[in-house]
């Protein structure tokens, strides 16, 4: 079997253990996906912060969908189709943008930042028949956001975006808690890397703990990092399964243990950015204040398309069966202005792309992608650690870092989303 024709199994293509190749290769599942994942169910759009003001625009794909986040002139956050509705032409086509009014370059439709048509250039040429309210720009049924974080569903669903997140909203707010003011801003800028594999790797790698040691083995050797305290049979992180698809590599038993404050490279906060720490004391108290810094900002995914990375947000879109795009920003703390500059020389550390760690992952993913042309194995094993498996305090699913219930966790959820009968 390696690409089903007749209609798609997905029990039979993902078990327990073990999950087939064409899952990553066959343009029927993944045209499936863009429907039932992207385009009808919650995805991460945007931060808050990046549109402060009415006006304010940035262009994103959902699933291969061109749309805009903007904050209309009531400061609500809207997610447009980037699309002129008069004949098609791509609205906006920056990244970024402010406008008080949206005008389409092609004929110059002019629209309302949210998307009302306001005027047609030589309107007389239209009929009597011609409606103006029949052109606003089509928008997303639902748009909500949390700890600024903001989420989209394009089509009609009848779950909130709390029933999305669920128990995996603490990860959201331990990103935001880092601040002194409890807000994080997302102002760096975007690095984006297209590249020859299937979005699914992303997120199974990017909370694959089995990985490190080999993988980023040049990152474990050349830094300071604390990171190979933490790698390794005996180690103390956990992978966590949060539910609805959400996983975690959960670091800070390991820092816990130590009872080391979060290094950024080999140098104690205390040493390198000392008016955050203050910071940090003044808003929680020095005894919360230190737990949030023993424990550090969260790795973990938000399903399908976005990725807490520790100080980077990483989000990313299909364009095709074999082909995605990675988008990633420093991740800067309000109120922490010594810590943003750090974060943006480790950034270029850990994900720019002359990096340690993207890159190496990405180079991964391409491999993957070629070695599942071949075939006579078109499975591939997802069984590490079934056997030694427990529940944390709240009843999550965790395992040794190195085990893949983080990946069992994602097609687990997957397949409840894909396998809906017609
Ligand atoms: S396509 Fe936009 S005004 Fe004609
Ligand atoms: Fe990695």
């Amino acid at each position: 079997m390696n690409s089903p024709k007749q209609g798609i199994d997905f029990d039979e293509l993902i078990q327990s253990d073990r999950i087939h190749g064409s899952l990553y290769t066959d343009s029927e599942i993944y045209q499936a996906e863009i429907e039932r994942i992207f385009h009808n169910g919650w995805v991460f759009v945007g931060h808050d912060s990046e549109i402060p003001e009415p006006g304010d625009w940035v262009r994103r794909t959902i699933g291969e969908q061109p749309v805009l986040m903007i904050r209309d002139e009531k400061g609500q956050v809207q997610v447009l189709m980037n699309r002129c509705t008069h004949r098609g032409n791509l609205l906006c086509t920056k990244k970024k943008g402010h406008n008080t009014n949206l005008r389409c370059p092609y004929h110059g439709w002019i629209f309302g930042t949210d998307g009302e048509l306001l005027d047609t250039p030589e309107a007389s040429g239209y009929g009597a028949g011609f409606e103006k309210q029949n052109f606003d720009i089509p928008k997303a049924h639902h748009v909500d956001s949390y700890r600024g974080f903001v989420f989209t569903c394009l089509g009609e669903t009848e779950l909130t975006l709390a029933d999305h997140l669920g128990d995996a909203a603490l990860m959201l707010d331990r990103v935001a808690d880092m601040s002194p003011e409890g807000e994080i801003e997302l102002s760096g800028g975007w690095l984006q890397h297209r590249f020859k594999s299937n979005w699914k790797m992303l997120p199974e790698n990017d909370t694959d703990g089995y990985h490190v040691a080999a993988t980023h083995q040049s990152f474990v050797m050349a830094t300071t990092s604390q990171a190979p305290d933490y790698v390794g049979e005996g180690s103390l992180p956990q992978v966590r399964d949060w539910g609805n698809g959400h996983t975690e590599i959960d670091f800070s038993p390991g820092y816990r243990h130590f009872d080391r404050t979060f290094e950024w490279y080999g140098r104690l906060p205390e040493a390198k950015v000392p008016n955050y720490v203050e910071a940090m004391n003044q808003r929680y108290g020095e005894e919360e204040a230190r737990r949030k810094l023993v424990n550090g900002p969260p790795h973990a995914i938000i399903f399908p398309n976005l990725f807490l990375a520790e100080m980077n947000i990483v989000f990313y879109f299909p364009v095709g069966p074999d082909e995605c795009v990675q988008v990633y920003t420093p991740l800067f703390l309000k109120g922490a202005p010594e810590m943003n500059k750090r974060t943006i020389r480790q950034t270029e550390g850990a994900v720019g792309p002359a990096a340690f760690l993207l890159a190496d992952d990405v180079t991964i993913a391409e491999r993957t992608q070629i070695g599942l042309a071949a075939h006579g194995s078109d499975w591939l094993d997802l069984s590490r650690g079934m056997d030694r498996e427990g529940v944390d305090e709240q009843g999550h699913p965790v395992s040794h870092l190195s085990d893949e219930t983080a990946n069992r966790a994602f097609w687990s959820h997957y397949k409840t989303v894909m396998d809906v009968t017609a």
